[in-house]
C-alpha cells in the first residue's frame, strides 16, 4: 500500500472538488489517496474519499484571529494534515520548533500529520542536503505519536524539476535513519504520471505528496492509475 496524498494548496472551489471527488471515488486501488484541501472545501461531501487539511494552529483554542484548530479539523472530518510545507515555512516563517507544536496538536486530537522536510537549492549545491534534513527531521518531529513524513526539495516543488533517483535515496534514506521509530516516508516535488511510477518504486519510499497535478482528474488519474 503506497500513500498518494493531493496538496491542492490554495486552489480549488466546491463544484470543482466535486468534479474530481466524483472521478476519484470511481477508481479501484489498493493505496490511500488522501485529499488535502483548503479549509473552505473540508467540509461537505467527500465521497469516502479521506480528507486532509494543509496547516493547523499550534495553539488549542481561544483568540486567534483566521487560525483553524486540530479540534475544528477533527470536528469536519480531516484525519491528515500537512505541516511545515515549505510555502509555509517560506512564507510564514515557521520554524522546526512551530512544525513540532503544531504536528503535537494534531496528534493530541486524533489527526495524523504529515510532517515536510527537505532543502533549497542553494543548501544542496553547497553539499548540506543530508545536515539540513536530519536538523529539520530531528526538530519537527513530535515525541511520540504516529506521522508521516514527506521529503520535498523546495527546489523541485512546481518547477517541473524532480532529483536524480541516487539524490532521492540518500534524502529518503536520511530521513529513514534519522526517525526514532519507522513512519511512512514520502516524496513530493514536480510528480507527474511520468514519473510517478518510477519515484514509487524507489527503496524507502511509501508514497508521493502531489501539488499542481492532483487538481485536475485528467492529471490525477492517470498517476493514481500508473501505481495500482
Ligand atoms: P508540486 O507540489 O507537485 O506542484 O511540485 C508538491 C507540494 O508542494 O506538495
Amino acid at each position: 500500500m503506497k500513500f498518494i496524498i493531493g496538496n491542492w494548496k490554495m486552489n480549488g472551489s466546491i463544484s470543482e472538488k466535486d468534479t474530481v471527488f466524483k472521478e476519484l471515488s470511481k477508481i479501484k486501488t489498493k493505496n490511500k489517496i488522501i485529499m488535502c484541501l483548503p479549509f473552505t472545501l473540508l467540509n461537505g461531501e467527500n465521497h469516502n474519499i479521506t480528507i486532509g487539511a494543509q496547516d493547523v494552529s499550534n495553539h488549542e483554542n481561544g483568540a486567534y484571529t483566521g487560525d483553524i484548530s486540530a479540534k475544528m479539523l477533527n470536528d469536519v472530518g480531516a484525519q491528515y494534515v500537512i505541516v511545515g510545507h515549505s510555502e509555509r515555512r517560506l512564507y510564514h516563517n515557521e520554524t522546526n520548533e512551530i512544525v513540532r507544536e503544531k504536528a503535537t496538536m494534531a496528534i493530541k486530537n486524533g489527526i495524523i500529520p504529515i510532517i515536510c522536510v527537505g532543502e533549497t537549492m542553494e543548501e544542496k549545491n553547497a553539499g548540506h542536503t543530508i545536515s539540513v534534513i536530519k536538523k529539520m527531521l530531528t526538530e519537527s518531529i513530535p515525541e511520540s505519536g504516529e506521522y508521516v513524513v514527506a521529503y520535498e526539495p523546495r527546489w523541485a516543488i512546481g518547477s517541473g524539476i524532480t532529483p536524480s533517483e541516487n539524490d532521492i535515496v540518500t534524502a529518503v534514506k536520511t530521513v529513514f535513519d534519522t526517525l526514532p521509530n519507522p513512519m511512512p516516508v514520502l516524496y513530493g516535488g514536480s510528480v507527474n504520471a511520468n514519473n510517478a511510477r518510477d519515484i514509487v518504486s524507489i527503496p524507502y519510499i511509501d508514497g508521493l505528496l502531489i501539488g499542481g497535478t492532483s487538481l485536475k482528474s485528467d492529471t490525477f488519474l492517470p498517476i493514481i492509475k500508473s501505481i495500482r
